[in-house]
């Protein structure tokens, strides 16, 4: 069966003490032992925290890398460098980096081929923001989005992927899909996996939902038989409240 993962994206939040403080909470708390913990840090922190964490069975990851193997890239970190400092997952397209940093989809694939040659784990993200969805071009904006930047991996490279669907009209502002819209995009994804790569490979492929995932609906997401944990990101700054969304399997 597919690995369940819940997966906290700190985002830019947290100094140094209180990085140290959540993770050793989250490491202190008792979680269900089926679910794959991942905490993934401003990546400053990813060497302690990863020690930390090493006691336990959370693991921890980037959010994310440079497409460039090495060299003069100011400011970047290569897959290598987070690879030598314990992460195991790297964040990839996530809509911010879309948004702010004007990631397109042929950039992430070069990010993607640069984690797997450095076996790293991408969560690579996909979704669409509210008008599409109002122009009922979701699903063709998610297609497109998989095709260009995940879907040119041969088979055994996609079975080292995680997919994360993060509506962006979810994202940090409260409103989450519903359940039923989760399902819905999740099982649409998967029937994309099953077309390219077979129904062995796609049942084996996480997807993840992402967007305003909360303590209170973690549980009713969760239940879809195509959604296999999540990304979360304010929730995952309080470890009592991420501990609560794991524990909703
Ligand atoms: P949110 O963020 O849980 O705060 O909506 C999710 C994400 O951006 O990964």
């Amino acid at each position: 069966m597919r690995k369940k993962i819940v997966a906290g994206n700190w985002k830019m939040n947290k100094n140094h003490s209180d990085a140290i403080e959540l993770i050793t909470r989250i490491v202190d708390s008792s979680c269900n032992d089926s679910v794959q913990l991942v905490v993934i840090p401003p990546s400053i922190y990813i060497s302690e925290i990863e020690e930390i964490a090493s006691e336990s069975d959370v693991t921890v990851g980037a959010q994310n890398s440079s497409q460039y193997e090495s060299g003069a890239y100011t400011g970047e970190l290569s897959a290598a460098m987070i690879k030598s400092i314990g992460a195991k997952y790297v964040l990839v397209g996530h809509s911010e980096r879309r948004e702010y940093f004007n990631e397109q989809n042929g950039v992430l694939a070069e990010k993607v081929n640069q984690l797997l040659k450095n076996d790293l784990t991408p969560i690579f993200c996909c979704g669409e923001v509210l008008e599409e969805r109002e122009k009922e071009n979701h699903f063709n904006l998610i297609e497109e989005q998989l095709n260009e930047g995940l879907f040119h991996l041969d088979e055994t490279q996609i079975l080292n992927c995680v997919i994360a669907y993060e509506p962006v009209w979810a994202i940090g502002t409260g409103v989450t899909a519903s359940s039923g819209q989760a399902q819905e995009m999740h099982q649409f994804i998967r029937s994309l996996l099953i077309n390219k790569y077979g129904e062995n490979i796609a049942n084996a492929i996480s997807i993840l939902y992402g967007g305003s995932c909360k303590p209170s609906n973690a549980k009713e997401l969760f239940a879809n038989p195509d959604v296999d944990g999540g990304l979360i990101g304010g929730a995952s700054l309080n470890a009592v409240d991420f501990i609560a969304i794991a524990n909703s399997f």
